[in-house]
């Protein structure tokens, strides 16, 4: 099953193989995307991954979360991803830009000194409050998520990917441990769902219907069980899934974790199939509920396990991220039987500001 093709909302893609969305450290300081990018994917695209899910690209420079991040703000950046994009088209692979807003997570600068986010509630791990956003700038945002998806569009992407995880805008505006608004846009799941649908809405007037729209969603803000009494979590996210396939949302890859929360987002040490796929769970009950594909990401190690998950309808995609960084080829080297387990030893030492690239022994 593995290596049997799927469409996701008119895309084909020829096997099941996502790289999970990764940040580079590979743009200029002003997000645009450079050669050494568009080698990595051409690579990722040689070695027969199927969907290729670009690092993410910030919608507008107060939403940017990291060094050497890049960028979709502005008309400029549709000829560099064009020629990205080109790279890839040349082999069977189908690659999706994903698109985010820092929220909680943006880095501050001399230039960007404030930080915005659904409500003020404080990041505790850089100690930072931010500013509660104003209806002009949610409806600001709005409408920069849906202009960086038409730019992706006339890039030639495939589609895109609304990061809607891992602690950035639009996942603090899901959860109520972020979210404590009392407008349209926060109180109940519908509420704290709508700046999503917005979105969805104003995309859908811009790129028309067909154009594929992935989320990648938080099923869980992943604090321990009882530590924070208003998180995400299971079953609300499972209505989140519901509400976004049911409004046009085209796949939902499953995550979790905001950093908070400590090592869930990335777990370490992913060295027994019991660890693997941390949140297949999530993803089976969310795959029972909607009618459009699941992918799962999050410590997917082994062949036997990717098989299980596929064959046991867990999900209909695997997602890659650190595995691939570690081993593009990871995906051929399946196919032929060359291996039937990632080297990835799940250390983190990949995160590099110089450029991603597995940093453990073995590939020194
Ligand atoms: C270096 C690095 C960069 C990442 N960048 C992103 C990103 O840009 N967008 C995103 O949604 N997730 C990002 N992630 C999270 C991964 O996509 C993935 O959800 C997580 O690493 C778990 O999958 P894995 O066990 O296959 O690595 C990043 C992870 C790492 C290690």
């Amino acid at each position: 099953m593995l290596f049997t093709p799927i469409n996701i909302g008119g895309m084909n893609i020829p096997n099941r193989f996502v790289r999970s969305a990764t940040h580079e450290w590979m743009a200029k300081s002003d997000g645009t995307p450079t050669s050494r990018i568009g080698d990595l994917y051409e690579k990722l695209a040689i070695n027969e991954v199927g969907l290729i899910i670009t690092g993410y690209a910030y919608v507008n420079p107060k939403g940017k979360s990291d060094l050497f991040q890049q960028g979709i703000y502005e008309d400029k950046f549709i000829n560099p991803y064009r020629e990205i994009v080109s790279r890839v088209h040349k082999y069977d692979s189908k690659i999706v830009l994903q698109i985010s807003h820092g929220g909680r997570q943006t880095m501050i600068t001399t230039d960007n000194p404030y930080v915005l986010a659904p409500s003020s509630v404080i990041e505790t791990t850089k100690g930072i409050t931010p500013e509660e956003m104003t209806e002009n700038e949610v409806l600001d945002t709005i409408e920069d998520f849906a202009q960086a998806v038409r730019r992706a569009k006339e890039a030639g992407f495939d589609g895109v990917q609304l990061h809607c995880a891992h602690g950035f805008l639009l996942s603090n505006f899901i959860s109520p441990y972020t979210n404590r608004r009392k407008d349209r846009w926060g109180g109940s799941t519908e509420k704290r769902t709508q700046i999503i649908l917005d979105i969805m809405v104003r995309i859908r007037e811009l790129v028309g219907e067909k154009y594929p729209i992935l989320v990648k969603l938080n099923v869980t803000d992943g604090f321990k069980p009882g530590s924070r009494r208003h998180a995400l979590d299971a079953p609300e996210s499972i209505e989140i899934a519901k509400i976004l396939a049911k409004n046009g949302v085209s796949a939902i890859e499953v995550s979790g974790g905001i950093a908070e929360a400590g090592d869930e987002l990335f777990r370490k040490c992913i060295d027994s199939p019991e660890k693997e796929a941390y949140y297949k769970d999530y993803a089976k009950m969310i795959k029972k509920q909607i009618n459009v594909p699941v992918i799962l990401v999050g410590g997917i190690r082994s062949k036997k396990i990717m098989e299980m998950l596929l064959m046991e309808d867990y999900a209909d995609m695997i997602s890659l991220c650190r595995p691939l960084i570690a081993e593009p080829d990871l995906v051929i080297k399946l196919k032929k039987g060359e291996t039937d387990i990632s080297k990835c030893v799940s250390c983190n030492l990949c995160s590099d500001e110089n450029g991603i690239k597995c940093n453990y022994n073995f590939n020194k």
